[in-house]
């Protein structure tokens, strides 16, 4: 049970303030009568604004194909972000939407978008080893060195303590290379080829778990189906 100038706040329709002004003016039923007093509690699957019922209450998970070009941060100031691409009144939610995990505003691919706060920390924590899938353009040959070397879980990254965790290194063409990580340090795909003296020129994440982007074109967002990361 949730109050209701609360609900519709935190679903991103309107301002507490305004939600308050929208209960009063009769804009809001719960199972099919109008209540007016703000404060009162309901099941959101019982409520309707204008006749409508809520916009996800349950809460978001989405899969983006993000271009490269976006940011993943909230903070304005770094730029234009992935959360741009989304309806207005999902931008104004509280928990706000977030993605799981970071994209550089460089990469494009699969990016996950939830404002299930559990939902981000269970998928990005390291315990869990959701292997993600990335596809380098790389700035010279790729050799079959490193594909031993990025499996055995010995490589150590500049200032960092731990060694990097086996990741299995497809080599696609002389100049591309596909890597699975099942951990997501900062710009870690990056600085593993750099530390082997190799720069990537692009980078895309093609999976992450069990979900690839399909055909989804770039930009656009899908919904993810409840239960998808149940037993993750
Ligand atoms: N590794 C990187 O270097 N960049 C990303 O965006 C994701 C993984």
């Amino acid at each position: 049970m949730r109050r209701l100038d609360q609900l519709l706040a935190n679903l991103g329709y309107c301002s507490r303030r305004e939600a308050r002004a929208w209960i009063q003016a009769g804009r809001v039923t719960v199972r099919g009568v109008v209540v007016d007093d703000f404060g009162a509690k309901a099941d959101p699957a019982d409520v309707r604004v204008d006749g409508e019922p809520l916009d996800h209450p349950d809460g978001l998970l989405l899969l983006l194909h993000k271009p490269a070009g976006l940011v993943c941060s909230h903070d304005e100031r770094e730029g234009p972000n992935v959360y741009s691409l989304l309806p207005l009144r999902w931008r104004g939610r509280n928990p706000a939407v977030t993605s799981i995990g970071r994209l550089d505003k460089d990469t494009s691919g699969l990016l996950l978008l939830t404002d299930q706060t559990e939902l981000v920390h269970r998928l990005t924590s390291p315990k869990h080893k959701v292997p993600k899938v990335y596809r380098a353009t790389l700035s010279a040959e790729v050799s079959r060195a490193l594909i031993p070397l990025f499996a055995s879980g010995t490589l150590l990254l500049k200032d960092e303590k731990d060694p990097c965790a086996p990741a299995a290194l497809k080599i696609l063409s002389p100049r591309e290379a596909e890597l699975t990580l099942t951990e997501g340090r900062y710009h870690q795909v990056r600085r593993m080829f750099a530390s082997q003296g190799v720069e990537v020129l692009a980078l895309h994440r093609a999976r992450f778990g069990p979900l690839e982007l399909g055909g989804l074109p770039v930009g656009q967002w899908r919904e993810v189906p409840p239960g998808t990361f149940a037993a993750t």
